[in-house]
């Protein structure tokens, strides 16, 4: 077995971030990855990351306050003001560390780093480097990583935590090089998997994620905090839902209907096209829906020829590659066809700004984690900066919890043994399953479900339809047999594992938005337009029960910035 003082899950920014604040403090810490690290979907982030350094012409007296009330006049005041406080304040320094570990950000011709608009920002604030942000920020915190020595356990799935009396004290996980099924004990695990973007058939987010650390949570009795907040992307090529970075618009690039209108002139007369993204994603729905697609097609133009060719190569090159290669059009020469897709999950375990979790040595950070600092509504180039700024201090937070502990390690270790004994039980009950369901069918369902349902506009039948359609596959899971009992590479097993994962989540997500009758942020109910603060500005904790999801509420903490009408 392979023990660790601190485990982390996941080698993305936020885990690899959580993995150099431990380090950084003498733990001894490993990271668990499903890919190799430099392949994690954070690397498709595009836009930027926000701080407010005041490097722009346009920046004004921009401040951690100013970029504080964007974000939580953007979160419709579901945001948590302490946790949005912490995001703001820490930011430039961040920014600056990021810098120093050799982050190419594009430059000001003064040299300062560049920062340009992203949607629902009082001012330019987006720190980027290109239109590749994320993809040079995963190298730069992955060199860091390296340099450290810490050790990265990578092409391993990992499909349960260990909890023993209420403790956390390892998992066990799928070595899909090695074909084996392996136990690691530590003293804290922090959960950096990602969201669960692919419980959509249309979706920005990389394949593998579909929620497994929040699901390996929510089965432990985590709750699941707001599962029903989902960010739709306004502007994914149509066709593969590739992301068109926010950052188009930044730089100037518009949006036409079908009659050549920059129709949000109409829906947020004051921001245009750099409103929020759930109103952006609304408008744009609202146009195809009432048939100004163009040519009559489920998609709008996103409009950038007029930006030129040095400005696009220059600050875009990456989306013109994506609009070359994936669609067959130059976008310094032809409009890009685009649609809203799933770009992000605002909601996830349920932690406090440590990363802790209701469980004693399980922490949680980055899109899989809700602290909520994003609420019901994610502004642009704020993920990012969530996964360094509370990588970071969840990383400390649990190194600080290892040094702490005093654990018996003859008990975590048969613990561990115990859990990985059931999880061959159970791959054995899956490969001898008279049954014969079909997965993939079972899994397309999922994800037709939430494309058709769980959408832009909600109502309340299509939310019952989901829920209903979704039990009945929670039932027909039990007739799902693997019918691939190798172990090298079997994806065929990761499949079907995945699919017991996305029911749960899925779900969840779709109980908590029936549920909820109001419209916040990136939830609208047709059937319930308004926000309704008196009744609903409160948190959705959702509790795994083998009859379903089961729905309670948190408050949200609302300290400076009172709950307003919000125009844009
Ligand atoms: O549009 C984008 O470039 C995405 C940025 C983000 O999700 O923060």
């Amino acid at each position: 077995m392979r023990s660790h003082a601190l485990i982390i899950v996941g080698g993305g920014l936020a885990g690899l971030r959580a993995a150099i604040g431990a380090a950084d403090r003498g733990v001894d810490c490993a990271v668990v990855s499903l890919v190799h690290p430099v392949r994690s979907h954070s690397g498709a982030a595009q836009g930027g990351i926000n701080a407010s350094l005041g490097n722009h012409p346009d920046a004004g007296d921009d401040d951690p306050q100013s970029h504080a009330f964007d974000t939580v006049k953007g979160s419709d005041y579901l945001g948590d003001q302490d946790a949005i406080r912490i995001l703001c304040e820490e930011a430039p320094a961040r920014i600056y560390e990021l810098e120093h570990w050799g982050t190419p950000f594009s430059r000001f011709s003064d040299g300062r780093i560049a920062q340009r608009p992203l949607g629902g920002a009082t001012y330019p604030r987006a720190c980027y480097a290109a239109d590749k942000t994320g993809h040079y920020l995963l190298h730069t915190v992955y060199e860091r990583a390296v340099s450290l020595g810490l050790r990265i356990y990578d092409e391993y799935s990992v499909q349960e935590i260990v909890v023993d009396e209420g403790r956390c004290v390892g998992l066990v996980a799928y070595d899909l090089k090695g074909g084996t099924i392996e136990g690691f004990a530590a003293e804290a695990v922090i959960l950096a998997t990602g969201g669960s973007g692919r419980l959509y058939g249309r979706s920005t987010s990389a394949l593998i994620n579909i929620g497994a650390g929040v699901a390996m949570a929510y089965r432990v009795g985590v709750p699941v905090k707001d599962p029903e907040f989902v960010q739709f992307h306004p502007t994914t090529l149509y066709g593969t839902n590739i992301l068109i970075s926010e950052g188009c618009r930044g730089e100037g690039g518009y949006l036409l209907n079908s009659e050549q209108e920059r129709f949000m002139e109409r829906y947020a007369p004051q921001f245009m096209e750099l409103a929020p993204r759930d109103l952006v994603a609304r408008s744009i729905q609202q146009e195809i829906n009432e048939g100004r697609g163009i040519d009559g097609q489920p998609y709008v133009h996103l409009d950038l020829r007029h930006l030129g060719m040095s400005v696009i190569q220059d600050r875009l090159p990456g989306i013109r590659d994506l609009c070359i290669h994936f669609a067959g059009i130059d976008p310094v020469e032809q409009p890009i066809p685009i649609q809203p897709g799933q770009h992000y999950s605002m909601g996830g375990i349920d932690v406090t700004c440590e990363g802790a979790t209701c469980i004693e040595g399980l922490f949680a950070v980055g899109e899989a984690a809700c602290l909520s600092v994003h609420g019901a509504n994610r502004l642009g180039g704020n993920s990012l900066l969530e996964t360094i700024v509370f990588g970071a201090r969840v990383g400390e937070s649990a190194a600080a919890f290892v040094g702490k502990t005093k654990s018996d390690g003859n008990r975590i270790e048969s613990a561990v043994d115990n859990a990985v004994r059931a999880f061959e039980a159970k791959l054995k009950a899956l490969i001898e399953n008279p049954a014969t369901e079909n997965p993939y069918a079972m899994r397309s369902q999922v994800t037709e479900i939430m494309d058709s349902h769980v959408q832009v506009f909600r109502t309340r039948e299509g939310l019952e339809e989901a829920v209903a359609r979704l039990r009945e596959l929670r039932a027909r899971y039990a007739g799902v047999r693997l019918r691939n009992g190798g172990r090298v590479f079997n994806l065929d097993m990761l499949r079907v594992l995945e699919l017991d994962v996305m029911i749960d989540l899925a779900l969840a997500s779709a109980v908590a938005a029936l549920a909820r009758e109001e419209s916040r942020g990136a939830h609208f109910r047709a059937d319930f337009k308004a926000r309704d603060d008196a009744n609903w500005l409160k948190h959705t904790l959702a509790y795994r029960t083998e009859e379903g999801p089961r729905i309670a509420y948190k408050p949200v903490v609302v300290d400076q910035f009172q709950p307003q009408e919000r125009k844009y």
